[in-house]
């Protein structure tokens, strides 16, 4: 699979997941909290995964040097929003709100990534770097999720 197939692929279940936390009003609080804690996981790892194995290389051509750096700035912010709906009581109307402002920033940036960035990156990228960045981002995901598992001590 290709760095685009795979960023593609995590693009549509963020925004799976976006659907079903701004569509599920009756639903109890325990799921939305379930939900919200599997967006910020998702969101926070595609964003730090994306910019190690993907915008390191754009940042590299002078092509795709501007648009690289816009992306990063963005990440910055929907992260900052996730950690501020974190610390927020999620069944509060400035909760919604947030999040409302945070799925319309991330479904622009996709959007923009998937119209614009995918195009310039096939500019300085070879179909065989893209497939080896693809994989990369695979393997490492497996990595920092088994990575970010919570410690289960021996019994002493
Ligand atoms: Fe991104
Ligand atoms: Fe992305």
């Amino acid at each position: 699979m290709t760095i685009y197939e795979r960023l593609k692929q995590e693009h549509d279940e963020a925004r799976a997941l976006f659907e079903k936390l701004t569509g599920e009003r009756d639903a109890g609080g325990e799921s939305r909290e379930a939900l919200f804690e599997q967006l910020k996981l998702d969101l926070w790892v595609h964003h730090k995964l994306e910019e190690a194995v993907f915008y390191s290389q754009l940042v590299a051509h002078r092509e795709t040097k501007g648009e690289a750096f816009e992306a990063i700035n963005e990440h910055h912010i929907a992260n900052g929003l996730l950690e501020e709906l974190d610390s927020m009581p999620k069944s509060s109307t400035a909760w919604q709100a947030k999040l409302g402002t945070l799925k319309e920033l991330v479904e622009h940036h996709m959007e923009e990534e998937e119209e614009e960035t995918f195009e310039e990156a096939r500019g300085v990228l070879s179909d065989a770097q893209a497939e080896e960045i693809g994989k990369a981002m695979q393997d490492r995901k497996k990595v920092v999720l088994a990575a970010l598992q919570p410690i289960e001590l021996k019994a002493s």
